[in-house]
């Protein structure tokens, strides 16, 4: 087609290659882009595995950057083996750090390389590391110096968490717009964390594949058909810094970091999908089709919590998913959600085990997940719907300049 005829050249273009072919006739009369070049050699149908997003940094690359998440995560969970020293614990942050810089740049590993993303390239790989609260008391690190912030989460009524699939001492998360690419990162992490750390827990996920969309920007949809992330904190908000990143009042070692809460929510699909559309609507505050609120306007028209409807009820009703979760009735918290699809299957009813792999970022869970759970929890409309299955917490350091590691500043 026309269109894929387009995408080559500038494919080819990206990788310095001249005099691609155009397009190959098919049987029935149609034509497609053939990813070789006129001279044989491979030509990517797009730039995608060669997009690369720098590791080294004052923040961990995967909080805002890239922009819009990638197309699929793997989240991990560590425990330190039993009697780990602080020497063992520094050496496997330095170890994750050495190979975050090498694959998210697209190098292999060299020897201890499984070769099951070679000549994928990098894929805007991004690897960010967290401490979980149980990390402190273990490796020569105090229980005392765990801070404020990091205090484990309290339970939510409703939660039924599963602890075999929740916390941990170090927590990753691996996103990448390849799948392989994500897999074989969480792998050499593994490998490298051998005899110091073993895999707590592992979840993987999706968002929505890179040039899908006409609009790269557009926001995502979750499995429950909603556009879903509209109404995070922008990074060109006066106050974005001051929400999402730890400042002044956090310790050393964390400043210039954030916090992560990680909660694995299963959607009660088939309930879901059997409620009639205005009903669902009713139930976020905000249109299926456009994300627009339900006073009307557009996806980005501010929402007016006051707005009522020619019945004289409130358009976003007393209930609603927003209502309840606004900053405006939660004293202001704030947090970037940053969640990840997840679709493992069938549950034992045979209903589908799905859901939405959320990630919150803020400055400090205080003022941010906690009291909006808080909330949500005790009568949020969209409760009927979810099930929390599993939580986490991590204080995810600062960014690693080069010639430094990952939480150096906590450990060294
Ligand atoms: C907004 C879905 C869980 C906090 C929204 C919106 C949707 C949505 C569709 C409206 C669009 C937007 O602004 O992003 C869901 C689903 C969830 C879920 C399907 C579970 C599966 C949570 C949880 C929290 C949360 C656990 C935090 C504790 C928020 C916040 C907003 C929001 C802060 C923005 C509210 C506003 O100021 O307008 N969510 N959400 N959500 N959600 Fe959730």
């Amino acid at each position: 087609s026309r269109r894929s005829a387009v995408g080559l050249v500038a494919a080819a273009g990206v990788g310095g290659l001249v005099g691609a072919a155009a397009t190959i006739s098919l049987r029935d009369g149609s034509s497609a882009a053939p990813n070789t070049n006129t001279t044989g050699t491979a030509v990517p149908l797009s730039d995608l595995g060669t997009r690369i997003v720098p590791f080294h940094g004052t923040r961990q690359a995967g909080i805002v950057t890239p922009t819009r998440q990638q197309a699929h995560a793997v989240l991990a969970a560590f425990d330190l083996v039993e009697g780990a020293s602080r020497d063992a614990l520094r050496s496997l942050l330095r170890g994750w750090t050495a190979a975050a810089a090498r694959l998210t740049a697209g190098l292999p590993l060299g020897a201890d390389d499984n070769t099951a993303a070679l000549g994928l390239g990098a894929a805007s790989l991004t690897v960010t590391v967290g401490f979980g609260p149980s990390l402190f008391g273990k490796a020569g690190l105090a229980g005392t110096d765990r801070p404020a912030g990091l205090a484990p989460l309290p339970a939510f009524p409703g939660d039924e968490l599963d602890p075999a699939r929740s916390d941990g001492d170090l927590g990753v998360i691996i996103a990448a717009d390849d799948p392989t690419v994500a897999y074989h990162a969480v792998r050499a992490l593994q490998g490298i964390a051998k005899g110091t750390a073993t895999l707590r827990w592992q979840a993987t996920g999706f968002a929505r594949a890179r040039g899908a969309a006409g609009d790269e920007g557009a926001t995502l949809r979750n499995l429950m058909g909603q556009v879903d992330g509209t109404n995070n904190p922008k990074s060109t908000d006066p106050d974005f810094e001051r929400r999402i990143f730890v400042g002044e009042d956090g310790p050393d070692w964390l400043r210039g970091g954030s916090y992560v809460v990680i909660r694995r929510i299963r959607m009660l699909l088939d309930d879901w999908d059997a409620l009639a559309v205005p009903a669902q609507e009713k139930v976020i505050g905000r249109r299926k089709d456009t994300g627009a609120p339900l006073h009307g306007g557009t996806e980005v028209t501010p929402v007016d919590l006051s707005a009522r409807g020619t019945d004289g009820k409130l358009a976003v009703a007393p209930d609603a998913h927003i209502r309840l979760a606004a900053a405006a009735n939660n004293a202001g918290a704030a947090m970037l959600r940053r969640g990840f699809s997840y679709a493992d299957g069938l549950r034992p009813d045979r209903a589908p085990d799905a859901g939405l792999l959320f990630l919150a970022w803020q400055a400090d869970p205080g003022r941010g997940f906690v009291p909006v759970q808080q909330r949500l929890a005790n009568g949020d409309a969209l409760s009927r719907f979810i099930r929390h299955e599993a939580s986490a917490l991590f204080a995810v350091p600062p960014g690693a300049v080069e010639g430094r590691y990952l939480g150096q500043e906590l450990v060294e």
